[in-house]
């Protein structure tokens, strides 16, 4: 039985100042849900939630790792260091970071063998772009994101993966994918899962979908039977619009 997961991703918004404030806005309004909460931020703010949060449910997370544990790669954060934050999630593979910063399914892969080998777990995202989709390619694409990023993980250790299907054409524009678009693709993601890792892991792996996620068309997604959750990127910032998300 997989447990919804909604998580927000604040990408690079909110100082530390702001994050505290969130989380005491957002701690008044949450009653505890059969949804899991997350909200995945800024390296600077982790500690800080892992800290406001410790009294309730509501998860944190990171937004990206080094694969190495340790050594000249300045500007990265290691495992090790995430995992004294306290924090529960890390994503990776989004693709902002594959647009801007050189991720690639490879890196993709490292990253995600070495959090299922922690307490951490990773939210793997994928997703194809507007070219790829009209080009008639977006499961071409999908599936070897998803074969690539999982390629040597043994379905034993899967049970901590999560899976973000982030279509980029849907990505802050505005521009959600139909109910029916996102449950399709979900679909194939559990298919293509299967193929994988065989049908046990593969029935553990929670599907988020994200892409303009709103309060106003949470629950037509959350609804689809394929979708086990959201990932929530600029309506995660408002703790009334996260929290009306988590209700939906
Ligand atoms: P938006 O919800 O702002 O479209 O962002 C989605 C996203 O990238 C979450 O990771």
């Amino acid at each position: 039985m997989r447990i919804p997961f909604i998580a927000g991703n604040w990408k690079m918004f909110k100082t530390k100042k702001e994050a505290v404030s969130f989380a005491e806005e957002f701690k008044k309004l949450y009653k505890g849900t059969d949804v899991k909460a997350a909200v995945c931020a800024p390296f600077t703010d982790l500690e800080v939630l892992v800290k406001a949060f410790e009294d309730t449910e509501i998860k944190v997370g990171a937004q990206n790792m080094h694969f190495a544990d340790e050594g000249a790669y300045t500007g990265e954060i290691s495992l090790a260091m995430l995992e004294e934050t306290g924090v529960d999630f890390c994503i990776v593979g989004h693709s902002e970071r594959r647009q801007y910063f050189g991720e690639t399914d490879e890196t993709v892969n490292l990253k995600v063998k070495k959090l299922l080998d922690s307490r951490i777990s990773p939210i793997m995202c994928l997703g194809e772009t507007l070219e790829e989709r009209d080009g008639g390619k977006a499961f071409e694409v999908v599936k070897r994101q998803l074969q690539k990023g999982l390629e040597g993980v043994a379905p034993e250790k899967a049970a901590s993966l999560v899976i973000a299907y982030e279509p980029v054409w849907a990505i802050g524009t505005g521009r959600t994918a139909t109910p029916q678009q996102a449950g399709e693709m979900c679909a194939f993601i559990r298919e293509t899962l299967i193929e994988i890792l065989g049908e046990e892991a593969a029935d553990m792996v929670i599907i988020q979908y994200g892409g303009s996620v709103k309060p106003e068309n949470a629950s037509d997604i959350m609804n689809m039977d394929e979708i086990d959750g959201a990932l929530v990127g600029g309506a995660s910032l408002n703790p009334e619009s996260f929290m009306a998300i988590i209700d939906f």
